[in-house]
């Protein structure tokens, strides 16, 4: 099992025996060190989307090369933490979501491991775009450790780094996304594509523009951090169960 760190999570303090690998694969090195280690009786890989110290914007994110280096340390499957904003109403700040769809806004990143020359054309099947079996990991843990995660939702994958505009966000609530994040793609593609068994496991932190309640809030880094950090403190439990399970 590998999980991916987003915004405001650069460690898993709970691993134990921790070994650092710095792999280069075919597609480049990954954000940075990969963390293995024990988990509740597991081995576990664990790695920063952005580095551990936030260097790289998420069209920056060397997707390829993150999801390829924790294939080769032996990962099948990969749960994806991914900082969103809410857009309706199950996915209020500190909530956590597992969505099953999404969609695509992102441009001008390196989205397949079909780029280069000579490579094979996959044409993977992506209609489920998340690992069923997964999913019903993470929820059924999430279950047995009593921390309520939303089970489905549409997350729409932005391009960032700028936050989305509320015309963009109303048309996005109009497109049947839940949910608002700028990492979610091309990471969970090129995942299919590499034979991954991949999951999302989304932090709420902050209303999505003009979402919430006061449709003038100013969304602040020091919001989104705070609460990442309260939503994040029901994760040891939630990947104990999980890793158990
Ligand atoms: N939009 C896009 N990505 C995000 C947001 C948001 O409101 N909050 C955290 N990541």
């Amino acid at each position: 099992m590998a999980i991916i760190g987003g915004t405001g999570l650069y460690q898993l303090a709970q691993l134990q025996d921790v070994e650092s690998h710095q792999p280069v694969t075919r597609y480049g090195a990954p954000s940075g060190p990969v963390r293995v280690g024990m988990l509740a009786g597991r081995r576990v890989a664990f790695l920063a989307r952005h580095g551990e110290g936030h260097s790289m914007p998420p069209h920056r994110v060397n997707y390829r090369a993150n999801l390829a280096a924790l294939q080769a340390l032996g990962a099948t499957r990969v749960l994806a933490l991914n900082t969103v904003g809410g857009i309706s109403t199950a996915f209020a700040p500190r909530a956590l979501g597992c969505p099953d769809q999404l969609i695509d806004y992102t441009w001008g990143r390196v989205s397949t491991i079909c780029e280069e020359p000579g490579t094979e054309v996959l044409h993977v099947d992506f209609g489920e775009p998340y690992s069923r079996s997964l999913r019903a990991a993470v929820l059924a843990a999430a279950k047995k450790a009593g921390v309520p995660v939303a089970d489905g939702g549409c997350y729409g994958a932005t391009q960032g780094p700028r936050l989305e505009t509320r015309a963009e966000i109303t048309r996005m609530r109009r497109d049947g996304c839940d949910l608002v994040g700028m990492t979610g793609m091309p990471e969970a593609g090129i995942a299919r594509e590499l034979g991954l068994e991949y999951a999302c496991l989304a932090i709420v932190a902050n209303w999505a523009a003009g979402a919430g309640p006061d449709p003038d809030e100013v969304i602040t880094l020091q919001d989104v951090l705070d609460n990442v950090a309260v939503a994040s403190a029901k994760l040891p439990s939630l990947l104990g169960a999980l890793l158990e399970g």
